[in-house]
């Protein structure tokens, strides 16, 4: 039997605060979305490290084009954990390079990933435009305009498939956007707070609530933290929109991503 004494007590505590806090710095959220400059650098670090596998625009030569990545639904992270560990029984190298050089490289693959950006022959653009105003623009912004509570939709139509932007708006909880995690607290006198977890570490958690106000709380003062299965956006079923009008507004939303692509 292995008996602790204090010291080792402590150390083993020192060690678990430590990581604890790693754990929060490291939050999956990538700091170079939409940055000219990092994108720029990231754009030149894979030029010299991916292109010769992956070819100069990043279409693939032996390994795969990365420009469709994100029409799968993918997130920054997973595509930094993957260029941080490689593939695993495949010619694609783990990078031991430092964080900041693989979130510009991730940016820049987000920034030349693509869909087809066709604005459908059918769809009602200034009705699309209309309907998202009212509907949606409360809790999203497009070009600067809009609510906080979910992601930005200017470039959404760019970097995800018709299929997926049509499974977000019909079943949004089959896959919920990775800074937009769904998360309810209980106080101690039973007041609960819903939200967006935007942070935590291991003593505190930050949130979005649903009035769109980020919000700090110790763990100490919540009685419970409920790690929601789902989205704070809302299902838009047949009922709630025709698929005529979610037509529409895909239609505007590719047109916007269209109009800000240079
Ligand atoms: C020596 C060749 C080589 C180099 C260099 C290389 N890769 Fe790869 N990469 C591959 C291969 C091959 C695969 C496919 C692995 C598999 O799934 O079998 C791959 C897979 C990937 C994937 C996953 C693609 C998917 O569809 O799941 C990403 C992301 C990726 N590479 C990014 C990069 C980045 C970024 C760099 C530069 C930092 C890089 N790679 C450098 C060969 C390479
Ligand atoms: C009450 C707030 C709210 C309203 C209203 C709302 N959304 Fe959302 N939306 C969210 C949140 C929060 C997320 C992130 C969680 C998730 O992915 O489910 C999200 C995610 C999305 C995504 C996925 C983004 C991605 O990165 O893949 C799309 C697309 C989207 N919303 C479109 C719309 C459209 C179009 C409307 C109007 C018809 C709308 N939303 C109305 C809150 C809202």
């Amino acid at each position: 039997m292995m008996r602790l004494r204090p010291l080792c007590l402590q150390l083993l505590f020192l060690s678990f605060s430590l990581l604890a806090s790693i754990a929060a710095f490291a939050q999956p959220t990538n700091p170079f979305i939409g940055d000219i400059g990092s994108i720029r650098v990231g754009g030149a670090l894979f030029g010299a490290r991916c292109a010769t596998c992956h070819g100069a625009d990043a279409q693939g030569i032996v390994a795969p084009d990365l420009t469709r990545l994100w029409a799968t639904g993918v997130e920054d992270y997973r595509v930094f954990q993957i260029v941080r560990e490689g593939v695993p029984g495949s010619i694609m190298p783990a990078s031991p390079a430092p964080d900041n050089e693989l979130w510009a490289i991730v940016a820049y693959l987000r920034s030349i990933s693509t869909v087809e950006l066709v604005v459908d022959a059918n769809a009602d653009l200034q009705r699309g435009e209309t309907l998202f105003e009212s509907t949606c623009a409360t809790c999203h912004r497009v070009n600067g305009q809009g609510g906080s509570m979910g992601p930005d939709l200017t470039r959404i139509a760019a970097i995800r498939s018709k299929d997926l932007l049509t499974s977000a708006l019909r079943d949004p909880s089959a896959l919920i956007a990775a800074r937009y995690k769904p998360i309810t607290l209980v106080l101690h006198d039973g007041t609960r707070v819903r939200g967006t977890l935007k942070s935590e570490d291991a003593f505190s958690v930050q949130i979005m609530d649903s009035d769109q106000q980020l919000r700090g709380y110790r763990l100490s003062q919540l009685r419970e933290l409920i790690r929601d299965t789902e989205s704070l956006m809302p299902v838009y079923d047949a009922n709630a929109l025709s698929d005529n009008d979610l037509n529409n507004i895909l239609g505007y939303l590719v047109n916007v991503a269209t109009l800000t692509a240079n």
